[in-house]
């Protein structure tokens, strides 16, 4: 196990209290109604506004970036870039009045981050809010420079520092990062206002709560009794039914916010020493396996705050969010405006993982332009509900000349901005009928997770192997989610093309019939009792067999499977050749993040950057297919068994089981 118990405990619990919540709406058939409207109006709205920069609010994600010109410490940035014009580019502006961002320019990871991650064809331009533009122009070009250390300063030459504040920019930047609202961290000032009856005027402060999957816990909304707590390196009972003010230093955050829960505190504000930056309070190593149900947040040390405690005085708290100008703004390859989606934590990496994803979705533009024989199924069609969204389709006449086939799919949202996005991580199925009276109609044909409150995700599956599902002129497509998901505009479009065999045609196989093995279950500990043995023989002139499972994991029981615990899946051909899947990255911290370069959706909200069992949010489920023609008898009778294992064992559960989606087959080429 990489990652921590308690973090995914604390996300865990977080989310059942949503998915509670959301259950419950999804059953009220009002609120289902409600959700449908709103989707109509929106899609109305989508299809008649037309495109303009008039008035605010005009540009939207997916719009075309004009040029631009603004004003750099190094001379003048000019937008598109006259040389490079396939370079995407990250504008960021900064203001010191959010604690967040001043820890994304202080801490050193978040700085090697971006220097380490940023891909080479993506530049970023730095901008300020603020009138001291100019003085933080040059301290973020030193941070930086300061960070790259014994790195290449290649790097350098792609970053650029405007001394222009944000409302004097003059072109049309400020317009969307204005107008373009955002939650999370991406935008918005939080704030603690600390008030004492000696004061005319309240102290207002900036803060940075401690992450959201560490800590399971949130400010409330009235105001809290402040009592200082020197450096909380102890418990101290006297700090009973109060927020704990104590300073950095002495032993670890956690230590400090541990004593303070166990002191019965209502919450921890840590103040940084004079001259010290807020940091990111986080676990370190194994003392991310206790769970602390207490909010936290570290601040800057106000003298003021300071006097009145030690003087005896009463000082109150209260939490609050200014909205800000969104701080961050995309433009992909292609020039397009996009969100950045959200930031869980302040580092750099965040920027990387979107410029990575544009570097993707260049790739897939690229793979798109390849010629084939394109079967559109979906256009923004709507899924949601029982139905989710339905298609019937003619197939080419000559598709069984073809060897390859794509999925080509993407799920968008109800409006242009993510913030119309559906929430939470759901499995989609596509299942396809051609032939009514076939044991394969309504087979399942793909399998995506949708990203959670973004709209970008796009994505090519080869799923050849199942052109023999395609077994009529006219198919009957079915792409659906749970009933209750709030709704997605889905698009797909079948891609026939065919395989390159070195120029030679006659080396191509095609797939010509598929046998249907085993399926999955509730991982408990009958799993594996409830397979058999399927014995098989090869029809006549099969050249190839192919193994080809499409297999996730859910749920989560006290070991977290088996969303985020490790399992094994494996196919034991003639009772000795063991074909093995392993889950190995699920539970690990950045196992879903380090698959943006594949096309998983960046900066989604929840904790999209966790590996799962056999999937991440916002990516396609790939079809694993290995060829196990050297492992049979391809004139005579085969076996095949499958078993599913928790980490090498069993599975045995003592709480709610996880479960497994699986589809497994045999297919068969000539
Ligand atoms: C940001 O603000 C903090 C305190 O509010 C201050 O110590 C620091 O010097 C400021 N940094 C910059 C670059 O202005
Ligand atoms: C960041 O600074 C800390 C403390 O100085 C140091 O231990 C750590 O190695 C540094 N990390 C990086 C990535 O430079
Ligand atoms: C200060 O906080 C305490 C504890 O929540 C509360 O009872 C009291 O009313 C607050 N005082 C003011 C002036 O808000
Ligand atoms: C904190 O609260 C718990 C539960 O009410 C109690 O058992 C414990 O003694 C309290 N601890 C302190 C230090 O007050
Ligand atoms: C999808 O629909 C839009 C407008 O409704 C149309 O412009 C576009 O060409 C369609 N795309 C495909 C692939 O048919
Ligand atoms: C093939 O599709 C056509 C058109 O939908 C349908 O009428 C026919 O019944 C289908 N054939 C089979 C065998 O399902
Ligand atoms: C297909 O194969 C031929 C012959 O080997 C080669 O010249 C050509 O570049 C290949 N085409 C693609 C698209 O890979
Ligand atoms: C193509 O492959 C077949 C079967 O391997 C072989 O007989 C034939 O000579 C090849 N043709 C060319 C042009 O390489
Ligand atoms: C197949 O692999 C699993 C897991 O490593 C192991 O438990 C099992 O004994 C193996 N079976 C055979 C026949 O090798």
């Amino acid at each position: 196990m990489y990652c921590c118990r308690s973090l995914l405990l604390n996300f865990l619990v977080y989310l059942c209290a949503f998915s509670v919540h959301a259950a419950i709406n999804g059953k009220s058939s009002v609120n289902l109604n409600h959700l449908e409207h709103i989707d109509a109006d929106a899609v109305d709205q989508i299809r008649s506004k037309p495109k303009t920069h008039e008035g605010l609010g005009g540009f939207e994600p997916g719009d075309v970036a004009p040029a631009f010109k603004v004003q750099t410490l190094d001379g003048v940035f000019v937008y598109p870039p006259q040389k490079e014009s396939r370079s995407a580019l990250i504008v960021h502006a900064f203001t010191n009045k959010s604690a967040f961002l001043e820890c994304l320019w202080t801490w050193n990871e978040s700085l090697t981050d971006l220097l380490d991650y940023l891909p080479s064809s993506v530049q970023v331009l730095f901008l300020s809010l603020d009138e001291t533009a100019a003085s933080d122009a040059v301290w973020m070009r030193e941070q930086l420079y300061s960070a790259t250390a014994h790195r290449s300063k290649e790097i350098m030459s792609r970053l650029h520092f405007s001394p222009v504040p944000v409302y004097a920019l003059g072109n049309w930047i400020p317009r969307v990062l204005y107008s373009w609202g955002c939650g999370g961290h991406n935008c918005g000032l939080a704030q603690v206002v600390f008030t004492s009856p000696d004061w005319s005027i309240p102290v207002i402060s900036k803060r940075l709560n401690a992450r959201y999957d560490w800590l399971n816990s949130r400010w409330g909304a009235d105001p809290y009794r402040l009592l200082d707590a020197g450096d909380g390196c102890k418990p101290d009972a006297f700090i009973k039914g109060a927020v704990a003010w104590i300073s950095e230093g002495g032993c670890s955050v956690f230590t400090k916010i541990k004593n303070m829960a166990e002191s019965n505190a209502t919450g921890v504000l840590v103040y940084a020493f004079p001259g010290n930056p807020i940091r990111d309070m986080n676990c370190l190593g194994d003392e991310c396996s206790t769970s602390l149900n207490i909010p936290a947040s570290m601040v800057h040390i106000e003298p003021s705050v300071m006097q009145a405690l030690r003087s005896g005085r009463i000082v109150n708290v209260t939490f609050q969010i200014t909205p800000s100008p969104n701080f961050f703004i995309g433009i992909d390859q292609q020039g397009a405006l996009s969100e950045m989606g959200w930031f869980l934590y302040p580092t750099f990496r965040f920027i990387a993982w979107q410029a990575q994803w544009f570097v993707f979705n260049e790739g897939l533009q690229e793979r798109l332009k390849r010629p084939s024989s394109v079967v559109p199924v979906f256009n923004r069609s709507l899924m949601q509900g029982e139905m989710g969204a339905r298609a019937l389709v003619n197939l080419p006449k000559d598709f069984l000349d073809y060897d390859i086939l794509e999925l080509e799919a993407s799920l968008s949202c109800p409006g242009r901005r993510d913030e119309t996005c559906a929430h939470w991580d759901h499995t989609v199925q596509l299942y396809v009928c051609c032939d009514q009276s076939s044991p394969y109609c309504n087979t399942e044909m793909g399998r995506w997770i949708t990203a959670f409150r973004r709209g970008t995700g796009h994505w090519l599956t080869d799923v050849s192997s199942l052109i023999p599902l395609l077994n009529n002129a006219t198919c009957a497509f079915n792409m659906k989610t749970v009933p209750w998901a709030m709704p997605w505009m889905v698009s797909l479009n079948l891609r026939f093309s065919r395989s390159n065999q070195s120029g030679n045609s006659s080396k191509r196989l095609y797939p010509f019939n598929v046998m249907s093995l085993f399926s999955g279950g509730t991982f408990d500990k009958d799993y594996n009792n409830r397979y058999q043995e399927i014995k098989f023989t090869p029809p006549v002139s099969t050249k190839k067999v192919e193994l080809y499972a499409v297999i996730t994991a859910h749920g989560y029981d006290e070991n977290f499977c088996g969303e985020f615990c490790v399992t094994s899946h494996h196919f034991l051909i003639n009772r000795h050749i063991n074909n093995t899947l392993i889950f190995d990255t699920a539970g690990s911290p950045l196992g879903c993040a380090t698959r943006v370069p594949e096309g998983a959706v960046p900066n989604e909200h929840g904790t999209w950057l966790y590996g799962r069992g056999g999937w991440c949010d916002g990516l396609q489920v790939d079809p694993w297919r290995t060829d196990i023609t050297a492992q049979l008898d391809m004139g005579g009778t085969n076996t095949i068994l499958y078993f599913g294992l928790f980490e090498g064992r069993d599975p045995n559960p003592k709480t709610d089981p996880g479960y497994i989606i699986m589809y497994s087959y045999l297919v068969y080429y000539k």
